[in-house]
C-alpha cells in the first residue's frame, strides 16, 4: 500500500470509526485468510534444533520486552489509574493488582502518553492541582473528553511503582520546540531552573530519570501527515532541545517508519550525517534511535479479523504475518547498516502486536480486544525475531499493556476483575532472555514449510540465549493440530539440569476470563527426555515452551 493510500485510509478510518492511523497489512494479500490454501504439512518426523551453547553473541536488550500505555480507551483510565477514591485497592490512584502483575514481568520500560495521542498532548495541562487541569478532546480515540487527571507526576509515580524506566513521547505534530524542551527540563533538572522550580511547586523535589524520549509519533500519519524529508528536519530541530540535564542521559527516538517503508528509515539515517550515537565530546547527536511500527492482522484495515472467532487458515495467516517481522527488521537494519556500520543508532519497534476488530458491543475507538493462544504465539514469534536481531534492536514496545490491542491484562468494566492474558504468560516465560547473550540456533524440519498467503511458514520457531551459567531455549509449535517432537542438539557446554514450562490449551482460540482465568496458563513441561545429542521434547499442538538449562 502506498503512503498516500495509507493516509487516505487512515483519514477514512478516523472519521468512520474514530480509529487509528497505523500500519498497513504486510506483504501477504489483504484478503489474508480467504481462499482455500493447502492444509499445512504434518510433522514428518522429529525436528532438529541445534543450539551452540558456548557461542553467546549480541546481548538481547531487556528493553525489547518494553511496554506501551496510551491515553486510549480503558488503558490509562480504569486499566492503570482508578483514582484514590476507587473501591479497588490502589496507591495514589494506581491499581495495586495491575502493578503487582506487571512487576512480576520485570517490565523494563513503559512508553507514554502515545501513540497518536502524544501529538495532541500538551504536558502542562497535566500538572498542578487536578481540579484545575484543563480538559481536552481525545480526538483519535473515541472522541472522548480527557480530564488530564493522569499526567506527568502520575506517570512517573507509576514508573516508580513498577520499578521500570520511563519512555516519554513528546509532541511534534501540534506542540512547540519550547514545550518539548521545557518538558525534559521539568522532568530531569535538579537546580532552581524555571521548570525544576515549577515541578517543586507541584510537589516533587527530586528530578526523575528519563532515559528515553520520543520525538513525535507516526509523523507520516496521525503525527502530522508529513513527508520523511520534512519530518527529518523537524526531528533534528526538536531533539536538539531535548537536553541532557543534571546527568540524565536521554536516548532520543525519532518517529520512524511503518512496515516496509525503508525510504523513511533511510531519510532519517541520512539526516544524522556523521552524528551517530553519542559524540566523543559528549554532545549528543540529534537522535540516537529510530522507530518502526508493525501490527499483525489477518484482513484489511476495514475488517482486521476477530480476536476469538477464527478459522484454522486465519490461525496460520496470523502467524505468517507475525513471522514477517523478521524480514522487516532485516530490511530496516540493512538500510541502517549502510549509514551506521558500527550500530551506534538503535532500532526501536515501539509499537507491535495484534490488531483485531474490537469486541462486539465495545466502543470502536477504544480498541478493546480479547487475547487467545494465537496472540501468545504471535508474541513468541516476535521474540524469536527480536533475539535474532539483538545487534540492532534496542527496544520494542507491545501495544498496549492493559485493555487495548494485544494486552497483558484485561480488566472487567463492571467489576474491575483482572485477567492475565496468554500474551502475559509469554512475557513471563521469556524473562530469562532479558539482557542475555543470543545463541545461534539452527532449526531443521523434515517436512516442507507451510505455504501461507504466498509466503513460507516453517511450523516451528525457536531462539535461545545464555546468561549467568544458564541457557533458555524458546520453542513454538505453530501447527494448529499436530504435536511435535523436537530433538535439541545441545553443543558446546555440558547441561547439568533442565526444566521446562509449556503454554497450551484445549483450542487455538482459548482465552482467559474472570470465570476461567487459567484456561491458558503455563504448566510444567513434563515431556523432556534425555537424548544422545542433548534432550528430546514433545510439544503439544499450538504451544509455546521454554526450557531452562543449567550449564557446567
Ligand atoms: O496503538 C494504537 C495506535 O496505533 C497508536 O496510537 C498509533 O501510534 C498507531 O497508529
Amino acid at each position: 500500500m502506498t503512503s498516500n493510500r495509507r493516509r487516505s485510509l487512515s483519514t477514512a478510518l478516523t472519521s468512520a470509526l474514530a480509529a487509528p492511523a497505523a500500519s498497513e497489512a504486510p506483504a501477504p494479500s489483504a484478503a489474508g485468510a480467504s481462499g482455500t490454501p493447502a492444509p499445512p504439512p504434518a510433522p514428518a518426523g522429529p525436528a532438529q534444533v541445534t543450539v551452540d551453547l558456548d557461542q553467546g553473541g549480541d546481548t538481547i536488550s531487556r528493553h525489547v520486552y518494553g511496554h506501551f500505555a496510551e491515553h486510549l480507551g480503558r488503558c490509562i483510565y480504569e486499566g492503570f489509574f482508578v483514582g484514590e477514591d476507587s473501591e479497588l485497592p490502589n496507591t495514589r490512584g494506581i491499581r495495586d493488582d495491575v502493578v503487582a502483575a506487571l512487576r512480576a514481568l520485570q517490565v523494563p520500560n513503559l512508553r507514554w502518553p502515545g501513540g497518536c495521542f502524544a501529538d495532541e498532548y500538551h504536558w502542562k495541562d497535566g500538572v498542578g492541582p487536578r481540579e484545575e487541569r484543563p480538559r481536552m478532546v481525545n480526538s483519535h480515540w473515541g472522541d472522548v473528553v480527557e480530564d488530564n487527571s493522569f499526567g506527568t507526576h502520575e506517570f512517573m509515580d507509576l514508573v516508580e511503582l513498577l520499578g521500570t524506566e520511563a519512555y516519554v513521547n513528546g509532541n511534534v505534530g501540534s506542540g512547540t520546540v519550547q514545550e518539548m524542551s521545557e518538558w525534559i527540563e521539568y522532568l530531569t533538572r535538579s537546580d532552581d531552573s524555571p521548570m525544576a522550580a515549577l515541578r517543586r511547586s507541584n510537589g516533587r523535589d527530586e528530578p526523575w530519570t528519563v532515559p528515553f524520549f520520543g520525538i513525535g509519533n507516526e509523523a507520516w500519519g496521525c503525527g502530522g501527515n508529513m513527508s520523511a524529508e520534512a519530518y527529518a528536519d523537524l526531528a533534528r530541530q526538536y531533539s536538539t532541545y531535548v537536553r541532557d540535564h543534571a546527568g540524565n542521559e536521554v536516548t532520543r527516538i525519532a518517529a520512524g517508519a511503518h512496515d516496509g517503508d525503508t525510504h523513511w528509515t533511510e531519510v532519517l539515517m541520512r539526516a544524522l550525517g556523521d552524528g551517530l550515537g553519542r559524540q566523543a565530546d559528549g554532545d549528543p547527536a540529534p537522535f540516537q534511535a529510530v522507530s518502526l511500527h508493525y501490527y499483525t492482522m489477518t484482513g484489511p484495515w476495514t475488517d482486521k479479523g476477530s480476536a476469538t472467532e477464527f478459522t484454522e487458515d486465519e490461525w496460520y495467516a496470523a502467524l505468517s504475518r507475525a513471522s514477517y517481522i523478521d524480514e522487516l527488521l532485516a530490511r530496516h537494519s540493512t538500510v541502517m547498516d549502510r549509514y551506521d556500520p558500527y550500530r551506534k543508532v538503535g532500532l526501536v519497534l515501539d509499537e507491535w502486536g495484534t490488531w483485531w476488530n474490537v469486541e462486539p458491543g465495545t466502543n470502536p475507538g477504544f480498541l478493546y480486544q480479547q487475547n487467545t493462544l494465537r496472540d501468545a504465539l504471535v508474541a513468541s514469534i516476535h521474540f524469536d525475531a527480536f533475539h535474532r536481531h539483538a545487534g540492532r534492536l534496542l527496544m520494542a514496545n507491545i501495544a498496549q499493556t492493559v485493555n487495548v490491542l494485544q494486552a497483558m491484562i484485561l480488566t472487567d468494566p463492571e467489576t474491575g476483575a483482572l485477567v492475565l492474558t496468554p500474551t502475559y504468560h509469554v512475557f513471563a516465560m521469556n524473562a530469562g532472555h532479558h539482557d542475555a547473550a543470543a545463541l545461534p540456533v539452527h532449526v531443521s524440519l523434515p517436512e516442507a514449510a507451510a505455504s501461507v498467503d504466498g509466503r513460507e511458514l516453517p511450523l516451528l520457531s525457536a531462539s535461545a540465549s545464555t546468561k549467568d551459567g544458564s541457557a533458555l531455549v524458546s520453542l513454538s509449535n505453530l501447527h494448529a493440530t499436530e504435536s511435535r517432537t523436537v530433538v535439541l542438539d545441545l553443543r558446546g557446554a555440558e547441561v547439568t539440569a533442565h526444566s521446562g514450562q509449556v503454554l497450551a490449551a484445549e483450542s487455538t482460540a482459548a482465552h482467559n476470563t474472570p470465570a476461567a482465568p487459567d484456561a491458558v496458563a503455563p504448566r510444567e513441561l513434563t515431556t523432556i527426555r534425555p537424548h544422545a545429542r542433548g534432550l528430546e521434547v514433545e510439544l503439544p499442538a499450538a504451544s509455546y515452551a521454554t526450557i531452562s538449562l543449567d550449564l557446567a
